[in-house]
């Protein structure tokens, strides 16, 4: 084997990875089925966690997990510094959510999603230190259109005039927390409409950067740790996004800079994740607008998932159908 076969084998994450990725995004999605609705957002996570995890165990790469559930006393799996993965194969950086969207899980509400991205190591913003995030993610046509400094009704105009609709046909995805109350009347000035969601921005990021759906641009803060994921699909999706760090206390701002992060600066998406080589997949907890949630069809379970490739620039979707006697106990 050539030198350079051996480093696309071996060194970098290669594109079977992420159909091997998708299987445990598929695990923690169903695990986490009969926790929807029972108001126990704890229960749900533990078991998209347990699964993802056993999941990943089985996986060729070696991943360190850069974003994870937290801090490895409070987190007992997936924490954040922990290695996954056979040990064998491509070094990664490995962000996870075994659900982003915990609460919405819990209620049984829509757009909950079990997450993974991977990139080569070394790559990915280590912001776990400080837990938000302003970010903006827009679809290619924002590319040197749209800037986070400028105020949201000139970055709308110049979005829309740059995808060639009117701007009261613009919609725009924003957290409904009362930090956005400003944010979401000066959309509304500006003559777009909102599409405010209650959790899980990285669908609504990923939404924003396609093109087959209604909303044309995501903002506002949420967590940082989805930032860096959602910059993994970006890429993948040409799209553009930039981010803000957000700390909310004095302690929060010297952990973060004690951590080498910047607090003044604009982060792009090669700064929130340096290489092209990522990959992100998705599987549908609940129902949402980028994919279906589990079903359980008779002696089946089905699952819609998104698999999306930095490299090839492809997402593909995946429709799986798993027989459900092998759930039942393992
Ligand atoms: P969890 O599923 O981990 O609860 O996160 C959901 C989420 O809505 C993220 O998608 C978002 O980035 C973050 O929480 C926003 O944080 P907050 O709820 O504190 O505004």
């Amino acid at each position: 084997m050539s030198a350079a076969e051996h480093a696309e084998l071996f060194e970098h994450p290669d594109r079977n990875l992420a159909m091997e990725l998708v299987r445990a995004t598929e695990a923690a999605a169903i695990r986490a089925t009969p926790f929807i609705g029972r108001g126990d957002k704890n229960a749900a996570d533990k078991a998209a966690v347990d699964a993802m995890r056993k999941f990943l165990s089985t996986v060729n790469f070696s991943g360190l997990v850069v974003i994870g559930e937290g801090e490895k006393d409070d987190a007992p799996m997936l924490f954040n510094g922990e290695e996954v993965g056979t040990g064998q194969g491509p070094q990664c950086d490995i962000a996870v959510d075994p659900i982003d969207g915990t609460s919405l899980t819990a209620a049984g509400r829509s757009h909950a999603i079990s997450m993974i991205a991977v990139a080569d190591r070394g790559s990915m913003l280590d912001a776990s230190s400080v837990f938000y995030m302003k970010k903006i993610v827009t679809s290619h046509e924002g590319i040197g259109v749209v800037d986070i400094e400028k105020p949201i009704g000139e970055n709308i105009r110049a979005l829309a005039k740059a995808k060639g609709k009117p701007v009261d046909e613009m919609r725009i995805a924003v957290l409904d927390r009362p930090r956005h109350e400003d944010l979401i009347r000066d959309i509304r000035e500006a003559g777009a409409g909102t599409r405010l969601i209650l959790d899980g921005d990285v669908a609504s990021g990923i939404n924003a950067a396609r093109h087959d759906t209604r909303i044309d641009m995501c903002v506002g803060i949420g967590g940082s740790p989805e930032g860096v994921a959602t910059a993994c699909a970006i890429k993948a999706l040409g799209g553009f996004m930039q981010g803000v760090l957000h700390p909310t206390s004095d302690d929060e701002k010297q952990r973060g800079s004690d951590a080498g992060l910047k607090f003044e600066t604009i982060y792009g998406l090669n700064d929130l994740v340096s290489s092209d080589n990522t990959f992100f997949v998705a599987t549908g907890v609940t129902d949402g607008e980028l994919v279906r949630g589990v079903r359980r069809n008779g002696p089946l379970i089905s699952t819609e998932s998104i698999v999306l490739r930095a490299r090839s620039g492809t997402l593909r979707r995946v429709s799986a159908d798993h027989q459900a006697s092998k759930w039942l106990d393992d």
